[in-house]
């Protein structure tokens, strides 16, 4: 089957009762037991609830892969995945990571005592002499965000295939629909479901997804004993909306490239960060590894006045954190979702205050493309 009819039909079967034709929401925390401990499947919805089975189905199928667990967040979900580790482990990590990734790991892992070394994952050398005996995970972001900066998948895979190491990507950005990291050698991927998985801005939710019959043994039962766990009626949300993940997609993408090529020949915009242009740096990469570029981007202006001013003057384009949903946003990286990340660190990979972040929903194209052009305007 290919994607748009798994993503319709897989984890959705007519309800054996009913008939009806959508996942009916089992919100039930306990299941009656026949007798003691012989039960029709489940026995609590921490460990297991028949709408979480379905959507977990229908994510796995998403990806392409055999396995999917959903987890309260996508950090609840980044959590789960570093149970499978132990104190005194090491892990290595794309630089230009989401900024609650790289609070979670440097302030509440690393005094737990997992050690992350961030470097420039683009850099197969850099990430070869990052990685020591201690080296259990490669934990790797790609497009990063903001920059767009991309990592060889293929080529890190079989790095870490050499080495014995884990390899996670977040897939968030791209979403499964752009992008198979499972298929380029990745062990695990990661989704901040809340994104473009959602697509409505109306639900926060997590998930990994894989192809081992070991780690699904393990991460099952993390979930089952760790409990971060989402309720049925996020599952059914979720269900719902990775339906039409196919077409939000196609115009997202449709709209970011207007709007990229937009920006690029403004007189007040300095840089345009997506890959989609031929100008990326990696654009060659990125034809090879993605099968379309998504709808986020970044641009830089002269300085932080000017980002300020563009951020204040956009109409269309809601100044608010999260991205993927089907409305246009409008993020400055330093002063919100990057703030925990310090100022040497975020230099260190390029990301200054002029810069902004774009979510480019699906709303018309030349409404976005008009809405910039007015605040540009303001700006210059
Ligand atoms: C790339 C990426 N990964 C992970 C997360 C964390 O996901 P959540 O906010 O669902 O916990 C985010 C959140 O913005 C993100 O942008």
């Amino acid at each position: 089957m290919r994607f748009n009819t798994r993503a319709i039909h897989a984890g959705n079967q007519v309800d054996p009762l009913t008939g009806a034709i959508c996942q009916p929401i089992f919100q039930s925390s306990t299941f009656v037991q026949e007798d003691i401990g012989v039960t029709r499947g489940y026995d609590y919805s921490r460990a297991g609830n028949p709408t979480r089975t379905s959507l977990e189905a229908n994510l796995a199928a998403l990806e392409n892969a055999r396995h999917g667990h959903a987890f309260s967040s996508g950090l609840a979900a980044l959590q789960g995945l570093m149970h499978l580790l132990r104190q005194g482990d090491e892990l290595v990590c794309s630089a230009g990571v989401y900024g609650g990734t790289w609070r979670f790991l440097t302030q509440v892992m690393e005094p737990w005592g997992l050690r992350s070394r961030f470097v420039d994952t683009a850099e197969l050398d850099q990430v070869r002499a990052a990685l020591t005996p201690a080296t259990r995970l490669l934990y790797v972001e790609t497009p990063t965000n903001p920059m767009m900066r991309l990592s060889d998948i293929r080529a890190l895979a079989t790095l870490c295939k050499e080495r014995g190491v884990l390899l996670v990507v977040d897939n968030t950005f791209l979403s499964p629909y752009f992008q198979s990291p499972l298929a380029l050698g990745a062990d695990i991927v990661l989704h901040s479901c809340t994104k473009y998985l959602g697509g409505h801005s109306d639900m926060i939710m997590g998930a990994l997804m894989h192809n081992s019959d070991e780690l699904q043994t393990k991460l099952a039962f993390v979930q089952k004993s760790a409990g971060a766990v989402p309720g049925p009626f996020e599952c059914f949300l979720l269900l719902r909306s990775t339906k039409t993940l196919g077409v939000r997609m196609e115009r997202h993408f449709e709209n970011a490239l207007r709007v990229a090529h937009f920006l690029e020949e403004h007189p007040a915009v300095t840089a345009v960060h997506y890959p989609g242009l031929p100008t990326h740096p990696q654009h060659d990469l990125a034809q090879r590894q993605m099968q379309g570029y998504g709808g986020m981007l970044s641009f830089e202006l002269k300085d932080y006045e000017a980002a300020r001013s563009v951020a204040r003057a956009l109409k269309i384009f809601s100044l608010a954190e999260s991205l993927g949903g089907v409305e246009s946003l409008v993020n400055h990286p330093v002063g919100m979702t990057h703030a925990s990340v310090p100022r040497a660190q975020r230099e260190s990979y390029g990301l200054t205050d002029a810069l902004l972040r774009l979510s480019v929903g699906i709303e018309d194209a030349q409404d976005l493309v008009d809405d910039l052009a007015q605040a540009l305007a303001l700006a210059t």
